[in-house]
């Protein structure tokens, strides 16, 4: 078996009293959407935390490449590839969506605090670089940025916000991307559209997601495989369609036997 870009084994992880993970494994092959869903309160961004560096787990360990990363830091970890958003949004009021994308390029190599940044906009420090400006301005394509680049980033609809987003941990050039909840507050048509961002820089990229949602339907529609996390246990890992015909899964997670045993053809 080849190494996977991303995984974590056996991580157990304590707050005072609750057990939030419990020998939870998740593997992440290169350029491949693994789904993580589960109630509220399961485990996820628990484990996003787990995998990011931001929550050191009792035991278990994250490798990135082979490479054990269990003890590293966040930003060693970006360093290795791995870039997240957050479940809320954390968008900086005064900048505009390009900027943000330069920033977190910065951020990634390690060359930039964020207050020479802001020294920077005032015109007093360094201007992005011609490679800078290639992949900030592929990226703004890439993700169909480009008309609102020079808009500050909080004055935009909350669905452009989220991918703006998601351009920010694109900026840094990542080979894995943790995505904690991107569709949470879109409608429909912003689903669908962040839908196919995702589809496309997956596509064009070969960037590997882990992809939690409270929206199960756009999780299964977009992963290779998912696994499912109740009470901080692995309850199912299978492709989306072994998902959709569990009835743990229905149990636990819905309230409700497996759709299709009423009868109707599914
Ligand atoms: N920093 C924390 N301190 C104490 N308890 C926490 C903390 N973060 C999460 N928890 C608890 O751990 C469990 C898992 O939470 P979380 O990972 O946020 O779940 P999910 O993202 O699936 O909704 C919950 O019981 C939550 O209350
Ligand atoms: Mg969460």
């Amino acid at each position: 078996m080849t190494t996977p870009l991303l995984a974590a084994t056996g991580i157990t992880v304590h707050f005072s009293g609750v057990v939030a993970l419990d020998d939870v494994a998740l593997t992440v092959p290169e350029g491949r959407t693994i789904g993580l869903v589960g109630p509220n309160g399961a485990g996820k961004t628990t484990l996003f935390g787990v995998l990011s560096g931001l929550v050191r787990p009792r035991s278990g360990s994250v490798t990135l490449r082979g490479t054990d990363v269990t003890r590293r830091s966040p930003q060693a970890r970006a360093r290795l590839g791995l870039s997240r958003t957050f479940q809320r949004m954390e968008l900086f009021t005064e900048l505009t969506v390009r900027e943000h994308l330069v920033l977190a390029q910065r951020v990634r190599d390690g060359r930039q605090s964020l207050v020479g940044f802001a020294r920077d906009l005032s015109g007093a420090g360094e201007r992005p670089g011609r490679s800078e400006v290639a992949t900030v301005e592929a990226i703004l394509d890439l993700l169909g940025l480009r008309a609102v680049a020079e808009r500050p980033a909080l004055s935009l609809p909350l669905g452009t916000g989220r991918l703006v987003e998601v351009a920010r941990a694109l900026a840094a050039e990542p080979s894995v991307v943790l995505l904690d909840e991107p569709s949470s507050g879109l409608d429909p048509h912003e689903t669908e559209q962040l839908g196919e961002a995702l589809r496309r820089v997956r596509a064009e990229r070969g960037t590997a997601f882990v992809l939690v949602e409270h929206n199960v339907e756009f999780v299964l529609a977009l992963s290779d495989r998912v696994t499912v996390l109740d009470f901080g246990r692995v309850l199912v890992e299978g492709t989306p369609d072994d998902v959709r015909a569990s009835a743990e899964v229905q149990a636990a997670y819905f309230g409700t036997a497996p759709v299709g045993t009423g009868g109707e053809t599914p």
